[in-house]
This record gives structure tokens, sequence and C-alpha cells, in this order.
């Protein structure tokens, strides 16, 4: 079932999540819902404070390539456990903060462990396109958008826009 994805500003996007104490049907269907909102939107990456839900659990598939097959990752309490000096500067956006892009610098590799659908614990270093996606939705987790890494002035700019798309769409 499709969620509704919150838009900024909005106080559950600033809320830091609880860790997820054991993986329910209930959970696990939630992770459905987000990988469906998420392929729908289109997004590359989903946090559950995103559709309201304050539970550490995001999911990603970072696969752009025509023909090659997707890759949806759930990821219940994902933890960077290390990350990379050499760092990557990629254009972000956020399905919270429709059609604003902007540049954010974060470590380039990252080494995440997480626990998946079935509640096994698992690890991987990601980098490049990947590592900067599970670095913004764990962000989400902690309350923190990407907007958060500008400059003040352009991260007012940016709100006031929301908040005027938000007004648009409750008159709509
Ligand atoms: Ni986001």
């Amino acid at each position: 079932m499709k969620r509704n994805i919150l838009i900024h500003p909005d106080p559950r996007l600033k809320k830091v999540c609880a860790p997820v104490a054991d993986i329910t049907d209930e959970l696990r269907s939630l992770a459905d819902d987000m990988l469906e909102t998420m392929y729908d939107a289109p997004g590359i990456g989903l946090a559950a404070p995103q559709i309201g839900v304050l539970d550490r659990l995001i999911v990603v598939d970072c696969v752009k390539e025509e023909g090659e097959s997707p890759r949806p990752l759930i990821m219940f309490n994902p933890e960077i456990i290390a990350s990379s000096d050499e760092t990557n500067v990629y254009e972000e956006g956020c399905l919270s903060i429709p059609e604003q892009y902007a540049e954010v610098t974060r470590p380039k590799v990252v080494d995440v462990a997480w626990l998946d659908r079935d509640g096994n614990a698992q690890q991987e270093t990601f980098d490049g396109l990947w590592a900067t996606c599970v670095q913004h939705e764990i962000d989400h987790l902690n309350g923190k958008l990407f907007i958060d890494y500008l400059k003040p002035l352009k991260r007012q700019m940016i709100t006031r826009k929301m908040q005027k798309l938000k007004r648009e769409r409750a008159r709509a």
C-alpha cells in the first residue's frame, strides 16, 4: 500500500526515531509499503519518519541504470560504523522537499550495519551514490534533513517555498 509522504516543514521530520526492538509482521509490511511508496515517487531512498512513523527504518535502491535489476534494501536500525576521510559531493534532493536540490558534501565511503527484513544482522561497505543515499536516509532518523547542511539563508528560502507548496496543496 502506498503511503502519504510528509512535506517539510513538519515536526515529525525533526524527531529522533526509536530503535526497532523486534521485527514484527507489521514492521515488515510497513517496510514493503515504504519501498512501494519510494518506487512510485520515484525516489532512491525513504525513511520511516517521512511517512510519519518514528521508527529507525529506511529503504534504499540506488540502481538507476535501465536494464539493471533493482536492489531494494530494507534496513532496520541502520548504523554507520565507519566513514572515509575522502568526501564526495552530490546534488541531493528529498521526497519531503520536492523539486529542491543542493550540493552536500559527505564521506565518500561508509560501512553500515543493520538488521534486514528477516532480522538478520547485515554489514556492507557503500560507495558513491549508495553511500550518500544511506547517509541521507539515516540522517532522517535523527531528525536531520539535507537542507540542514546548507547556509541558513538558502535553507530558509527552501523552507518558505515548501510552506507555500503546502498551502497550495491544502487548498487544492
Ligand atoms: Ni530525504
